[in-house]
């Protein structure tokens, strides 16, 4: 099954709205214009919610897809601090990563208002960027397999088949973000398989063909080119590496 790369810079809370738009006049100037350097991948970025405007403004001709990190699952209301789909939508933002595990880790997140906001967010037409992984002593525990499996069939209770389309998954392992560890090319193959059989049996075989399922956890110019090889990682979602032109340039070519 062919499935077109994707690589995507999560941000996450770095980059003013001006270093922002600098950053992205930085690729531009040294990716060809384009921001793709080639067609192959789907480049994308998740600036802060204050960035997002100026990134949008400076990728303007691009093909660069502009996202946010994060989305509530109500319309409006009372929830303090919190953005909805509609607000994203009206301001033509049309990705939203759901899931990180920093959301999980210091906020709360749950796999049941993960999966709140990932209905919310494809019922007002987003697409999403669904993110599971497990942690250290999960890993060490030996029970990745059921952790994921657990979380894959929580944050995707209710979402349809059609409505799988419209969601990329990314396989961070908790132990990998920012920690410079990253999964092997091997131990990543290995979860990525299995994540692609669960929704096989969840969904369809074709389904599992379609969907693609991104790496996540200290991926750089130097171990890209070996996880993008492997037959069930489908492009990245990177942190630290999204933040420099060059290392982020070199990321999007390793994909073409
Ligand atoms: P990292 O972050 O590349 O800095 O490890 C990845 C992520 O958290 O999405």
């Amino acid at each position: 099954m062919d499935r077109k790369k994707v690589i995507a810079g999560n941000w996450k809370m770095n980059m003013t709205a001006a270093e922002g738009a600098q950053l992205i006049a930085d690729l531009k100037a040294n990716c060809g214009g384009a921001c793709g350097c080639c067609s192959a991948p789907e480049v994308m970025v998740f600036p802060p919610f204050t960035t997002i405007a100026a990134v949008q403004e400076a990728a303007k001709g691009t093909p660069l897809v502009v996202g946010a990190q994060n989305v509530h699952w109500a319309t409006n209301g009372a929830f303090t601090g919190e953005i909805s789909a509609k607000m994203l939508v009206e301001m033509g933002v049309n990705y939203v990563i759901i899931g990180h595990s920093e959301r999980r880790q210091y906020f709360g997140e749950t796999d049941e208002t993960v999966n709140q906001r990932v209905k919310a967010a494809l019922a007002a037409g987003m697409k999403v960027i669904l993110c599971i992984g497990e942690t250290l002593e999960e890993r060490e525990k030996g029970v990745t397999e059921a952790v994921l499996e657990k979380q894959v069939r929580w944050d995707l209770a209710d979402i349809t088949k059609e409505q799988l389309e419209n969601i990329i998954l990314a396989y961070e392992p908790v132990w990998a973000i920012g920690t410079g560890k990253t999964a092997t090319n091997e131990q990543a193959q290995e979860v990525h398989a299995f994540v692609r059989a669960l929704i096989g049996k969840m969904y369809c075989p074709v389904c599992a063909g379609k969907i693609r399922i991104l790496y996540g956890g200290s991926m750089k110019p130097a171990n890209a080119e070996g996880l993008l090889a492997q037959p069930d990682i489908d492009g990245g979602l990177i942190g630290g590496a999204a933040l420099k032109a060059a290392d982020f340039i070199a990321l999007v070519k390793a994909a073409c």
